[in-house]
């Protein structure tokens, strides 16, 4: 990871991803987490402060140091306790049938691999369990679609996330049995990276 990586993309995320407008997704894609959780993609912790009372704690899965560190103040008025492990989500190092829940926000379009990240999510979540997720990606319209696909390569290395990552086709190719989920433009944002699916998917 470069210097970039490391030091400012962290810092790039943390001011679009504590926006208002996302604050209620992240409220109902909350709601109904319980137990132990397992958070991919972590980031600065703007979920934190929407965790219902029946988690008991959160796993949180990023290899951004620096963006766990500026989650401390969201840690601190929270809680639930929070534990770092700055893996990859593509190789989690916990135990199959670990985690009561999971959570996913905006992060599968980060990462290298997303099909390893939903088989080890179904692997370290015990059968039943949910994961929730937020996130965006290939749009339904063929003129955003086609705005995605020109400018996903340029957004990847400035913003380190793509912006036409199939995410119905991730999850049906995946173990996991998708139970729920929703299509939307995120309010107020352009269409190309506002694409948004929205969902839970079981163990
Ligand atoms: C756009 S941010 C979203 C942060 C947070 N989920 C939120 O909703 O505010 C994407 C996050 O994914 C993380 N990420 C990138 N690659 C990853 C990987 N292989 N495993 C886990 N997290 C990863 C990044 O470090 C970053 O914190």
């Amino acid at each position: 990871m470069g210097l970039y990586q490391r030091v400012l993309q962290p810092r790039l995320h943390d001011l679009p991803m504590g926006t208002k407008s996302l604050v209620t997704a992240r409220e109902r894609v909350c709601a109904g987490l319980v137990g132990d959780v397992v958070e991919i993609g972590y980031g600065s912790g703007h979920n934190q402060p929407y965790l219902p009372a029946a988690v008991t704690g959160v796993w949180a899965v990023d290899p951004s140091v620096r963006g766990f560190e500026l989650s401390a103040s969201r840690r601190a008025a929270s809680p639930v306790p929070v534990v770092h492990t700055a893996a990859d989500a593509g190789a989690l190092p916990f135990p199959d049938d670990r985690f009561d829940s999971a959570l996913c926000t905006w992060s599968l379009c980060a990462t290298d691999d997303p099909a390893a990240v939903l088989r080890e999510l179904s692997r370290v979540l015990r059968p039943g369990a949910s994961l929730h997720l937020v996130e965006h990606g290939l749009a339904e319209d063929p003129s955003v679609v086609r705005w995605q696909h020109r400018t996903s390569g340029l957004n990847h290395m400035v913003a380190g996330c793509v912006l036409d990552r199939d995410v119905p086709a991730l999850l049906d190719a995946s173990p996991l049995q998708v139970v729920e989920l929703r299509t939307y433009y995120e309010p107020g944002a352009p269409k190309t990276p506002g694409f948004t699916y929205e969902g839970r998917a079981v163990a």
